[in-house]
């Protein structure tokens, strides 16, 4: 019987066309550990992996009998893409079906920042909240703005359908090509041009650091920038600096580098700075579905068929 390895515990009902197979979770709180992951690929025909999980050479001279790596992410940066096809062992994730959930959270935290919601929450919270006044806490607006998308993949597009609604102007920067929605630009010129920033691209070895001290002295001092893709693609530290120097007004982060990020972060407590824990896909239908494509990418690849998701050659 074919053995697979879950590296978190998932709903039963996603797990239960796994039945054919000799199955092992891992149950416990947090991401698996190292050495577990380690002894279970020596006897694993197949993974069902997080993007918490490092899939790397060290890893993989473990497998003997591995066919495929079925990851519950869209992103997949955490794979040694090349190990793996060295290998011949497949490698599948979940693509599309988180893409509206995700294009959804990244307009909640564009929304969140620009009207300046964190200091309003923590005015109310703390007991400060005074009469009203006129100007204060007043932010951007969304309506009518440029908007910059950097990275027109499928979330991208969908980040820039949703901006038609709030009529702003569409910029982006895109990889390969031309977007229905939008006008394409150089990254340089987006960043000037634009009111906000979304980084929406892949973090590959081209995007790693690609938004640092140069690019965010590029934005306008009243842009804001959020970035729902991975934190490395932003450079920390400089964003630390240019939020202390007013050279951006604010910044929302779905993700962040290191992450989690320590709760001493200068980042953390930063009035203007707004973070939520890697929370991008998390919805209930959206999480059920991501898992359920995993399951069905698994099985494909431990019954030695194509894939119905694998990840594309870059
Ligand atoms: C989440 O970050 C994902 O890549 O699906
Ligand atoms: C992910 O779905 C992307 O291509 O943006």
């Amino acid at each position: 019987m074919p053995r697979v390895f879950v590296t978190r515990s998932l709903p039963k009902s996603v797990l239960e066309p796994l039945a054919e197979f000799d199955v092992a979770v891992h149950g416990g709180e947090g991401p698996v550990a190292r050495s577990r992951l380690e002894s279970e690929i020596q006897s694993a025909d197949g993974l069902l992996t997080m993007l918490t999980d490092p899939i790397d050479k060290h890893l993989l001279d473990l497998a003997v009998r591995l066919k495929v790596v079925s990851q519950m992410a869209v992103g997949f940066d955490n794979i040694d893409m090349d190990e793996c096809r060295k290998r011949g062992i497949a490698v599948g994730y979940t693509p599309g079906v988180l893409t509206e959930t995700v294009a959804d959270h990244a307009f909640a935290l564009l929304g969140a920042i620009v009207r300046r919601l964190p200091e309003g929450m923590s005015e109310v919270r703390s007991g400060a909240w005074g009469p009203w006044e006129p100007f204060h806490l007043a932010g951007g607006d969304l309506h009518g703005s440029v908007l910059g998308i950097v990275g027109m993949g499928r979330i991208g597009a969908a980040i820039a359908k949703r901006a038609g609604g709030f009529d702003m102007e569409v910029l982006y920067t895109s990889r390969s090509s031309e977007a229905p929605l939008g006008r394409r630009v150089g990254l340089n010129e987006l960043l000037e041009a634009s009111d906000h920033v979304i980084v929406a691209a892949a973090l590959t070895e081209e995007t790693r650091g690609l938004i640092g001290a140069e690019q965010l002295a590029a934005m306008k001092s009243t842009a804001y920038l959020v970035n729902i893709a991975r934190g490395p693609l932003v450079d920390t530290e400089a964003l630390v600096s240019a939020l202390n120097e007013g050279e951006i007004a604010g910044a929302a982060l779905d993700v962040t580098d290191p992450e989690p990020l320590p709760a001493d972060h200068p980042l953390t407590a930063h009035p203007r700075c707004l973070i939520v824990p890697h929370l991008g896909s998390a919805s209930v239908a959206t999480h059920t579905r991501m898992a359920e494509l995993a399951v069905q990418n698994l099985i494909a690849g431990v019954n030695g068929s194509a894939l119905p998701h694998p990840v594309p050659d870059r």
